[in-house]
């Protein structure tokens, strides 16, 4: 293989470069380069915990991963945002519900004034105020579960605005502020869907109002429609992947072409920087194709998603490869040591972090998911 590459290659015999001798200066830059784009990669970890891990995970496992980049077949992204625990991530692949709740519906407080006025509730006796704390939390879990029926009935878009859309049977005993109700005829119950959708959740999805979620208005019901497709398996929508795509594309070219480069330059033999130099690029190449392949139906597109953590595995240890023989590739023994004994203090604080930190952090999100979900 190395020989016929060579053969191809004509003329140079690739011998390494005297890579210790180079300046002092820029070697030094070089290593505090590479120490800081491993620094960057264990914070793109620390990302992906609080974006796609579930419940105590510290990093996704193979349900988090289908979920997100695949889907819950047979529901729209709109029904499983609205049905998956508020415990997972906030955000399009993890769950929306925490904007019915008080972790991030916003104040309850106007809310609750109506309830206590309707009611006659003292709100400044604690007992008279939770209990119209519960029924407020009722009355928006309510609107959701009206959401929802309308989401499995179709989604029609005739009964979405101030038409309004019928709760029949059970549902039309489904605890709603009056606020959100359209006086129909007698005996029938319709809530305004729109008014709901507008109140829970454009305070974040409205274009110039800041923040991320701006970028996905849900003021009208096209911007609605585009996330209650069933028949594509959406863990994440078509404009997030876009999105993330090109961001990812052009910014990791950059970065891992020069960790790449740096590290062909070196010492090393060179079947090793042939195998490890454009290691990284290849495999976050072959991870961003997994992430359009996740949305084949099954059983491929569950697959793809799951083969992302292992080519999000080889990115990593390439990366970490060409860092750590890299920085050693720089200089002789005496720095060497050095080196050495500059990745063990990281390493051995990296472990503090965890056993201290990270560890006790997990173990009580996981106590805190497990008794808030029904
Ligand atoms: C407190 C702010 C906030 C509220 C309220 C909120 N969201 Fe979100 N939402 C977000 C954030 C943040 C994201 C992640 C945006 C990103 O990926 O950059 C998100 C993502 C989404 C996405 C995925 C967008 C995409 O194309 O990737 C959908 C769909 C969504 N929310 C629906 C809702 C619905 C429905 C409600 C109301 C029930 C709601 N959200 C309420 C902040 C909010």
């Amino acid at each position: 293989m190395l020989k016929t590459l060579k053969w191809l290659d004509g003329l140079s015999h690739g011998k390494g470069a005297v890579s210790t001798e180079w300046p002092l200066p820029a070697r030094i830059v070089i290593v505090c380069f590479l120490f800081a784009v491993g620094l960057g990669f264990v914070s793109a970890l620390v990302n992906l915990h609080f974006q796609e891990a579930g419940p105590g995970n510290l990093l996704p496992d193979a349900t988090d991963v289908v979920r997100a980049y695949h889907g819950a077949s047979g529901k729209s992204q709109l029904e499983r945002l609205l049905t998956e625990p508020e415990s997972l991530p906030f955000n399009g692949s993890g769950s929306m519900r925490a904007a019915f709740t008080e972790k991030k519906g916003g104040g309850l407080n106007a809310e609750m004034k109506a309830v206590a006025e309707e009611k006659a509730f003292d709100l400044s006796n604690p007992s008279e105020a939770a209990h119209a704390k519960s029924l407020v939390l009722k009355e928006r879990n309510g609107e959701r579960l009206a959401l929802l029926a309308w989401i499995r009935s179709g989604a029609p878009e005739t009964t979405y605005d101030e038409v309004g859309f019928e709760l029949k049977g059970d549902l039309a005993k489904l605890p709603i502020s009056k606020e959100y109700l359209v006086n129909g005829e007698a005996g029938t119950v319709k809530v305004h869907l729109q008014a709901i959708i507008h109140d829970r959740c454009c305070r974040c999805h409205s274009h110039g109002v800041g923040g991320s979620a701006s970028r996905y208005s849900l003021e009208t019901f096209e911007n609605l429609k585009v996330y209650l497709g069933v028949d594509s398996h959406q863990g994440k929508s078509l404009e997030h992947l876009a999105l993330t795509t090109h961001i990812h594309l052009l910014a990791f070219s950059i970065l891992y072409g020069l960790t790449g480069i740096l590290f062909s330059l070196t010492g090393w033999p060179t079947w090793i920087r042939i195998l490890l130099a454009p290691g990284a690029l290849i495999f976050s190449v072959m991870d961003i194709s997994f992430w359009w392949l996740a949305r084949l139906e099954p059983p491929y597109g569950p697959m793809f998603a799951q083969l992302i953590m292992v080519s999000g595995g080889l990115v990593g240890l390439a990366l970490g490869a060409q860092i750590v023989l890299g920085s050693f590739g720089l200089f002789r023994w005496r720095g060497k040591i050095v080196i050495a004994a500059i990745m063990a203090i990281g390493t051995l604080m990296g472990l503090g972090a965890k056993l201290w930190v990270v560890d006790p952090y997990l173990a009580k999100i996981t106590h805190v998911a497990l008794k808030t979900e029904e």
